[in-house]
């Protein structure tokens, strides 16, 4: 069964590995102009988030 991890990363999108390869940034910060996907503007609107615990599905 693919190993599924989804870490959120400090002030910044929740970040999607499948089977410890990379697969996407998801926006958490919603001011994302290519939702679902991040696309930077968490860093120009300031979004303050703490690192969230990792979620893994298997
Ligand atoms: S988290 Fe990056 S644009 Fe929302």
């Amino acid at each position: 069964m693919p190993r599924v991890v989804i870490r959120s990363m400090p002030n910044g999108p929740n970040v999607v590995f499948l089977d410890g390869k990379f697969v996407t940034e998801l926006c958490r910060c919603g001011h994302s102009q290519q939702k679902p996907d991040c696309d930077g503007s968490h860093r120009k609107a300031g979004f303050v988030a703490p690192a969230a615990e990792t979620i893994v599905l298997e």
